[in-house]
């Protein structure tokens, strides 16, 4: 595959990560909302993650989930992500074998670590019995501290306390070094430095049982972005288009990184280091979210952005099409021990150029630093079946139900 002509024919795209925020916090997204996101940004199967209130820690919850999910022709399939420790607390394992027989594709606390690594290694031996993966949030609590941005240059400039590299690569090291003693498969998400990149690569090269995922505003967009760059990394700047600092919606966990790092994640990919593409799409109501930077929550709504966004690596020559096309299909599958679904195809028109505005979201959050943008390549929903009028008439009928 190459990007060439201006379609591309694809399988469906699978998201190891998203946060579709229900039970519990249905102001900021529901699963009828985000799975019509999710579809409309060309994932045909999105992952539930747990951090919902109460969280997905029972196997009654997981069925909940499916019960819960809207229909195909509403959305992409959702499948829940159960808890690895009761109510996400990181003090004693969730019943991870009735969890799995439940139907949930993966264990994990995403959002918080666990910090306890006897409990970790345990929740790693468990999962294996059950059979599924366990995907790990991996950051050192102590370390990021009170961290609301990356630790460097631009944090120091701006004054906002940061959260350092090594935060997230001490957590990258100890999860890889748990794995490589439990032979249990470990699923690293998120994964933002060049230094976790490089500690995967060594791993795997040791034959430890690890994958890993990266997110498409870690390919795209650096911490300067939290200082009003709206540059992309494979662009230089342009003073026209220069946003404000402290703008809340640059703010997300992990954090993002320098320059060095992106380039970092595009060569993981490239040389497969890198298994798969995953969102972490964040949806936040604005209140959540209009606020000083510091006191904001972190999190982009990424599932309808993600195209555009890696095609714009692409198209910089820093990754194959086939090979970030990979990350989003059969990559995630392989993640899971699945098979990617059959009969999911999409078409991407590569040339088509659209703004971001509120509207265009069939998220509903509308939380991201590139609101206002005009990007270029999108998920072509008329052959999808999917319509906003439609999709978004069905989407405010579920969440008026409630
Ligand atoms: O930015 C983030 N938002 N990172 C996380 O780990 C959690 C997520 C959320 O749930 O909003």
């Amino acid at each position: 595959m190459k990007l060439e002509g201006r379609y591309i024919e694809t399988p469906g795209f699978m998201d190891l990560h998203a946060h579709l925020r229900e039970p519990g916090f249905e102001e900021s997204e529901t699963l009828a909302t985000g799975a019509h996101a999710a579809l409309h940004g060309g994932f045909t199967t999105v992952c539930a993650m747990p951090n919902t209130d109460p969280a997905i820690d029972t196997p009654a919850l997981v069925k909940e989930i499916y019960a819960r999910a809207p229909g195909w022709a509403e959305g992409g399939r959702v499948w829940p992500i159960a808890s690895i420790t009761r109510g996400r607390k990181g003090k004693e394992l969730a019943d991870l074998v009735e969890l799995a027989e439940a139907g949930a594709v993966a264990f994990s606390d995403d959002g918080s670590p666990v910090d306890d690594p006897r409990l970790f290694r345990s929740a790693l031996e468990y999962a294996r019995s059950a059979g599924r993966v366990v995907i790990e949030h991996p950051q050192d609590t102590a370390l990021s501290a009170k961290g609301v941005m990356h630790e460097g240059a631009v944090s120091a400039r701006l004054g906002l306390p940061g959260m350092p590299a090594a935060a997230e690569e001490t957590a990258v090291a100890r999860d890889i070094t748990l794995a490589r003693m439990t032979g249990a498969r470990l699923h690293l998400t998120h994964v933002s430095t060049a230094g976790s990149i490089e500690l995967v690569r060594r791993a795997k090269a040791d034959g430890v049982p690890v994958t890993c995922d990266i997110t498409p505003h870690h390919l795209a967009l650096t911490d300067e972005w939290v200082a009003g760059s709206r540059a992309f990394a494979w662009e230089v700047e342009d003073e026209g288009l220069r946003g404000v600092p402290y703008d809340s919606s640059t703010k997300v966990n992990p954090p993002l990184r320098t320059l060095g790092d992106v380039r970092a994640l595009w060569a993981g990919l490239a040389d497969g280091t890198v298994d798969a593409i995953a969102t972490d799409h964040a949806p936040h109501a604005s209140t959540r979210k209009d606020v000083e930077f510091d006191q904001a929550a972190f999190g982009i709504s990424g599932l309808e952005t993600a195209v555009p966004l890696i095609l714009g690596g692409v198209r910089a020559g820093w990754a194959p099409l086939t090979t970030v096309i990979a990350a989003l299909t059969t990559g995630p599958a392989r993640v899971l021990g699945v098979e990617l679904p059959e009969g999911d195809h999409l078409t991407i028109d590569t040339q088509a150029e659209w703004v971001v505005t509120p509207e265009s979201f069939f998220s509903l959050g509308k939380n991201t630093p590139l609101m206002g943008r005009s990007l270029i390549g999108r998920v072509d929903i008329a052959g999808l079946g999917l319509t906003k009028r439609g999709g978004g008439q069905r989407a405010a009928e579920a969440i008026s139900r409630r």
